[in-house]
């Protein structure tokens, strides 16, 4: 392992759980494989801008036909698209946003999902560009959504593990912080549980 990603999207910094359990992830690659660069893109702080007619009409023409105004909205999504590739484990902290994750990383989403730079379009369909990833989710949530009947209301992590796999990165791992607001479990709790998972994850794959 060379190259972490990490993508942090809650906007609450420091005191964010999904922030608190992805850093112990990362500091634990980092102790596992010292010479891994870590690349942080704070989504919560500096969040990327939503995509907007210069960007589209810009992602379709090519580079030299693009106006200053077009190539400077491409320029970003080159760089976190750069960024991605660059990388052989990335680490996304998401917190649950209105059951689903949150816009910020939305936004990086529709900034990185690039026909000709991340998923093509060939004979049998899309096929993502972004191969031998290795993506872990770590989801923190106000609730619990690992059974009924809350289940169905998680649109976080499979929305987040089908638009991975449309780019091409399969192999994904979830660790969960989940409970946060739930008066039986809490944080100190939820964020235990999610180190648990994360030592059970790293003895595996390091
Ligand atoms: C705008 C907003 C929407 C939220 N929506 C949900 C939700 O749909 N389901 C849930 O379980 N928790 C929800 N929460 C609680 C967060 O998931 C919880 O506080 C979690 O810790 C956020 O991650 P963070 O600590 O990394 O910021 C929401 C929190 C905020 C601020």
């Amino acid at each position: 392992m060379k190259n972490i990603l990490l993508i942090e999207s809650s906007p609450r910094g420091n005191d964010s759980y999904s922030h608190q359990a992805a850093r112990s992830i990362v500091n634990e690659l980092l102790a596992r494989n010292p010479g891994a660069k870590v690349v942080e893109r704070n989504l919560g702080e500096n969040p990327p801008p939503h995509v907007g007619l210069p960007f589209i009409i810009g992602m379709y023409a090519a580079p030299e036909q693009r106006t200053p105004v077009q190539a400077k909205a491409l320029a970003l999504s080159d760089m976190l698209i750069d960024e991605l590739l660059a990388a052989d484990t990335i680490v996304l902290a998401v917190p649950m946003h209105n059951f689903g994750p949150p816009s910020t990383l939305k936004a990086w989403i529709d900034h990185v999902a690039r026909a000709g730079r991340t998923f093509s379009y060939g004979p049998n369909g899309p096929q993502g560009l972004v191969n031998g990833k290795h993506a872990i989710l770590v989801v923190a949530s106000g609730g619990v959504y690992s059974a009924e009947p809350m289940k169905p209301f998680d649109f976080t992590e499979p929305y987040l593990r089908a638009v991975l796999a449309f780019l091409g990165i399969t192999e994904v791992d979830v660790v969960r912080v989940a409970g946060v607001a739930n008066s039986a479990i809490g944080p100190e709790k939820a964020l235990a549980t999610a180190s648990a998972q994360s030592k059970q994850l790293l003895a595996q794959i390091a």
